[in-house]
């Protein structure tokens, strides 16, 4: 059957075969997810640009290194003239730069209410960073001459399993992620004319230094409630879907889950 239908009809003239010679700008790209997809884009043959607060040390040979924060937008846009005067351009825009607080709404044995200053912070770097970043992005992805699909660039962004079964103390976080999952579809139906797509990724639990704080218990634990594959998740993992994104064409206006069939417990 399979052969038979592949003389058929199956054309995969439209699968972008890999990443090699693409223009890629990862934020949060000096750590966890943010670096497996630096490490995995270059292995793949892509130029990139990694921008974060820090972590040029880390980063592997081959990447340009921006210090930008992503809620500014003059960094943001110094980053984007460093892709254009590095490559000519961009092709794509992984946002991975994030932070978290645990927080309850309100905390009733201390009789203390979640600060404001604090849900602010989270939805600013979260939401508002991420937005940052794609407008600024998709402006100069925009003056991309269209490959034969009509593709000009591809956004893909990091939300979180928690934007839907957030935990106890993570109401900032998950709101900050929730936004990120709604913006997809209005901004992917945004930039169709243009022939740029927005994916957003939504992970489980990685093994990313921000897990790492957490003691060893804690995190066995954590890996226990995931139905199959029993364990956290490799950032190279989450990488390798970005790379699937980026290179699968009908992808687009849609939250992927990426997270072993976890549902996360209140
Ligand atoms: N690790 C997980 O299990 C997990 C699960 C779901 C979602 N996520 C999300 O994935 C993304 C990456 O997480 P990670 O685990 O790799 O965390 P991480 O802490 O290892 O990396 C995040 C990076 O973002 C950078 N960053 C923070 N604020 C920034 C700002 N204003 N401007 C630029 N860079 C900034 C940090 O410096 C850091 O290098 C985050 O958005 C996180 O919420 C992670």
């Amino acid at each position: 059957i399979f052969a038979e239908a592949k003389h058929q009809c199956w054309s995969m003239a439209h699968i972008v075969k890999s990443v090699k010679g693409l223009r890629v700008l990862v934020t949060g790209g000096g750590s966890g997810l943010g670096s497996a997809t630096v490490k995995r884009m270059l292995e793949g043959g892509a130029r990139v640009i990694a921008c974060d607060l820090a972590g040029e040390d880390s980063l592997p040979k081959g990447a340009v290194f921006q210090k930008t924060d992503v809620t500014c937008e003059k960094e943001v846009g110094a980053a984007l003239a460093a892709a254009t005067k590095q490559f000519g351009g961009l092709d794509v825009a992984v946002n991975c730069a994030g932070i978290g607080v645990a927080q309850r709404t309100y905390n009733w044995n201390k009789d203390a209410v979640h600060p404001l200053k604090e849900f602010a912070r989270v939805l600013e770097v979260n939401a508002c960073g991420t937005f940052n970043v794609c407008r600024l992005a998709a402006q100069l992805m925009a003056k991309n001459e269209p490959n034969e699909d009509g593709s000009r660039g591809v956004l893909v962004n990091t939300a979180s399993v928690a934007a839907f079964d957030g935990q106890v103390g993570q109401v900032a976080y998950s709101a900050s992620k929730g936004a990120i999952v709604g913006l997809t579809l209005p901004m992917a139906r945004d930039l169709s004319p243009i022939g740029i797509r927005v994916v957003t990724i939504a992970p489980g639990l990685f093994d990313t230094p921000l897990l790492a704080k957490l003691p060893e218990k804690a995190r066995k634990l954590l890996a226990a409630n995931v139905p199959f594959p029993q364990r956290l998740g490799d950032p190279a993992e989450y990488a390798h879907l970005v790379e699937a994104i980026v290179t699968n064409p009908m992808l687009n206006g849609e939250c992927i889950r990426l997270d072993g069939a976890l549902r996360m417990m209140p």
